[in-house]
């Protein structure tokens, strides 16, 4: 493509678009320069400006009032004129070029929006999760310092075991981030969901029962599915221990499946505080957490895990009286 000529945003020709809204002919400009007033300066400038980027037409981009941009066309190879119909034709396609343009425009703001917003939550997150345990640890050693100076072993004990603790802390954080940022591939078997919904609930048994929450069990007939079988545990485990931890006065804890349709579903329900109608929406992000040692990362996983899965995940709550989180896969 050949430049013709640049028009910056201050041109009058610009000015002009704006004002009349709808295609420019230079063949007409030139005639109602002769027919009427020669000394029409905007006219002159405009008849000037076409011909200098070798525009033939002129034709606005409009999206809503805003002028998008412009495009030309030179004059017909066989010298005619523009007709009618052809100015009518490049007036709709101007539209819709403006429309398409607009698009493009809006959906690459979106999706820049969307990666700023969940970088700045990530790095957020990330920071607020980190800070407490390194403080932890650093007030540690600073004490630590100076028990092993005076032989001050109580403060030594303490070290020991809270510097661990906290370290394993970070440990969690960095491990279930790298697990949300890049999931492990999945590595499919054919497998029972009801034995994984077993394998994890023996892990919770003790702690059920010690916080007084009755487990119901009610398993269907459902048949075997190619899954991650681990990855499928990791759901249960973290939505099990949501369940439980809402439920810091005891409860009761219902887990079901069923086949519908060919796909299996899966209930997991409890009578915990439940979650407030305008949290909904937040539950999934990376980071959101109510609890005060949450990491908020649980729910970004699960979610995470089910789509790769093809499956989907659906929540149900009335706070004060409980949550269903219902997946099928
Ligand atoms: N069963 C549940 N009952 C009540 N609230 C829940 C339940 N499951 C999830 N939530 C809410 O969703 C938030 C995010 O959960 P999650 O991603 O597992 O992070 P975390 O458990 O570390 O807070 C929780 O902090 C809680 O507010
Ligand atoms: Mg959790």
């Amino acid at each position: 493509m050949e430049i013709k000529g640049i028009i910056d945003k201050n041109n009058l020709l610009i000015d002009y678009l704006m004002r009349v809204k709808r295609p420019i002919v230079l063949e007409e400009v030139i005639f109602e320069l002769e027919s009427k007033d020669s000394l029409d300066k905007t006219l002159n400038f405009v008849k000037d400006e076409l011909k200098r980027i070798d525009a033939a037409v002129c034709v606005p981009l409009f999206a809503e009032d805003r002028l998008i941009g412009i495009f030309t066309l030179a004059e017909k190879e066989n010298q005619e004129m523009y007709s009618d119909e052809d100015i009518e034709f490049l007036s709709t396609i101007s539209n819709q070029f403006a429309v398409a343009i607009e698009r493009a425009h809006l959906h690459q703001e979106l999706l820049q929006a969307d990666k700023m917003s969940s970088l700045g939550t990530v790095a957020a997150g990330m920071a607020h999760e980190i800070k407490n345990p390194l403080a932890s640890i650093m007030g540690m050693t600073e004490m630590v310092t100076k028990a092993l100076e005076t032989g001050d072993s109580e403060t030594i004990e303490d070290f020991k075991k809270v510097v661990p603790k906290e370290l394993n802390r970070i440990n969690d954080l960095v491990q279930n981030l790298l697990t949300y940022a890049k999931p492990p591939k999945l590595n499919k078997n054919s497998v029972n969901i009801n034995e994984i919904l077993s394998d994890v609930l023996k892990l919770f048994e003790l702690e059920l029962m010690q916080k007084n929450i009755k487990l119901k069990k009610d398993f269907g007939n459902v048949s075997k599915k190619e899954l991650d079988p681990e990855q499928i545990k990791q759901v249960f485990t973290n939505l099990i221990l949501n369940a439980e931890q809402s439920m810091p006065n005891g409860g009761e804890l219902k887990i079901s499946s069923e086949l519908v349709n060919n796909q299996i579903m899966i209930k997991i329900s409890d009578t915990g505080i439940g979650i407030e109608n305008d949290k909904l929406k937040n539950i999934f992000d990376p980071f959101f957490t109510t609890k005060e040692k949450g990491a908020g990362l649980g729910l970004a996983i699960t979610y995470r895990i089910v789509k790769e899965h093809d499956g989907e995940i659906e929540v149900d709550s009335n706070p004060g009286q409980g949550t269903t989180f219902t997946l099928s896969l």
